[in-house]
């Protein structure tokens, strides 16, 4: 029978202004082993409730096998997770964008990134962390009519990333239901300028920029306030020229950029975070997700 093991890449979307448009790729990764068989479904190296149908990871491939007339057959999943569930960082997009390329596979076709993008976004909702675990990298990405589109941005080597984690899980659904149904224009021109001016800063390596240009009025003042602790570390790291940060995703992790020539203080942002979180270097990761089996 066929066996596919996948590699998918953590992603932190919105990343300050650029809410459901802006996300990238970080090098902390779900791993994947998908073996197809006569019947039945297992699902290992997951908590016991998640080994049913109703699996993210399972639905994303019956939905791809639908969209290409594949009779589902049995299957042995196997999941190998580093990303922490529920905080904001894509761990839904790893197991929608695994199970559909992982669908794909067994399929006996090709990886279509277009298609994964596509039928990706349709599953989530939005497609701001399924571009980056797809394409790798910073994406830019939006909806039309049904279609998805999405960009990358090179991005200068010109800062390093921490994400402090939360010990509690934040449903992207609840973070959703916090959020105003309109908003002022003012602040719709606010955050396009960020936008734009962030993607600027992000290809130029110019931290002064994009200090200035993370700033975000559409969610993480709302969100800010679901996450104890919140005001306490922006509060500190508002007052550094050499920090900025932003609410990853729908929270609650929160990511942390140093620009590379600060000084080394690595005391400053310490004391505001909560003794229960924990802290992790990153670094963006360059390539979307990859293909590490594939037997017959
Ligand atoms: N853009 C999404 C949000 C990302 O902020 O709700 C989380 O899925």
């Amino acid at each position: 029978m066929r066996t596919v093991g996948l590699k998918v890449p953590a992603t932190t979307a919105n990343i300050g202004p650029g809410f459901d448009c802006l996300g990238m790729a970080l090098d902390v990764f779900n791993e994947f082993t998908v073996e197809e068989v006569e019947s039945g479904l297992k699902i290992s190296g997951c908590a016991k409730e998640y080994d049913c149908e109703d699996n993210l990871f399972y639905r994303a491939m019956v939905y791809a096998f639908k969209k290409m007339n594949y009779d589902c057959k049995g299957y042995n999943i196997n999941f190998k997770c580093d990303i922490p569930v529920c905080r904001g960082l894509g761990s839904s997009a790893s197991l929608i964008v695994g199970g559909i390329a992982a669908a794909q596979i067994l399929a006996g076709g090709k990886c279509r990134n277009e298609k994964i993008l596509k039928w990706g976004t349709e599953i989530e909702g939005h497609p701001d962390n399924i571009a980056p675990a797809v394409f790798g990298g910073l994406c830019i990405s939006g909806m039309n009519d049904g279609n998805v589109f999405a960009s990358r941005v090179n991005v200068a080597d010109f800062f390093e990333i921490m994400v402090l984690i939360p010990d509690f899980e934040l449903p992207t659904s609840l973070a959703r239901s916090v959020l105003p149904e309109k908003i002022l224009f003012t602040d719709a021109v606010f955050n396009i300028s960020r936008s734009l001016m962030l993607i600027e800063s992000m290809k130029n390596g110019d931290f002064r920029m994009l200090k200035t240009s993370i700033a975000d009025k559409m969610h993480q003042p709302y969100r800010g306030k679901l996450i104890p602790g919140y005001e306490n570390i922006a509060g500190e790291l508002n007052k550094s020229p050499e920090h900025c940060f932003f609410i990853s995703g729908a929270g609650p992790s929160i990511i942390i950029l140093r620009d590379k020539k600060a000084s080394r203080n690595t005391n400053l942002y310490c004391e505001a975070i909560p003794a229960n979180w924990k802290c992790r270097c990153v670094a963006i990761c360059e390539a979307g997700f990859s293909i590490t089996d594939m037997g017959w």
